[in-house]
């Protein structure tokens, strides 16, 4: 299950990777926003981030008009490791060296057709388990446990 989430900056970018994901047959819950209002990106970067942590979703994609708002606020959620990419290589790399579960996009820098090449490539590259990437991203969680105490 993919978790998505957006502002109004993002939501007409997240309609299409939602209709996207609907063409590959991937599941995904949208955690909002559900409109085009004016809202607080935290919000809802937040609860979908939760549903990650928990288990309840694997991955997420989020969205806001720059990319970086929201994957600020993903990144607070200790175990959210959320990356801002603007091209294909970076969505490889985030997944392959720092195995990030959050893909946050900027609906306002990216066109919609460049937005889905990386979103295709974060969801099928895996983390590449070399021993150099999982001792940082080991790092990273202690990181994450030290903050939680
Ligand atoms: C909303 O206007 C905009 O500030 C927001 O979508 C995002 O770009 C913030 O990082």
């Amino acid at each position: 299950m993919i978790a998505l989430a957006s502002d109004h900056g993002g939501l007409e970018l997240k309609r299409s990777i939602m209709e996207h994901l609907q063409s590959k047959g991937l599941e995904f819950k949208d955690f909002g926003t559900y409109n085009e209002d004016s809202c607080d990106y935290p919000v809802f970067a937040v609860s979908a981030a939760k549903s990650i942590v928990s288990g309840e979703c694997g991955r997420g994609i989020f969205i806001c008009g720059t990319g970086i708002g929201i994957s600020i606020a993903a990144n607070k959620v200790p175990g959210i490791r959320a990356a801002v990419c603007t091209d294909t290589y970076m969505a490889e790399k985030c997944r392959a060296h720092n195995d990030a579960n959050v893909l946050a996009l900027g609906a306002r820098v990216l066109d919609t057709s460049r937005a889905l090449k990386i979103v295709s490539i974060f969801l099928s590259t895996d983390f590449s388990g070399k021993e150099r990437h999982s001792r940082r991203v080991e790092m990273l969680k202690y990181l994450d446990s030290q903050m939680l105490n």
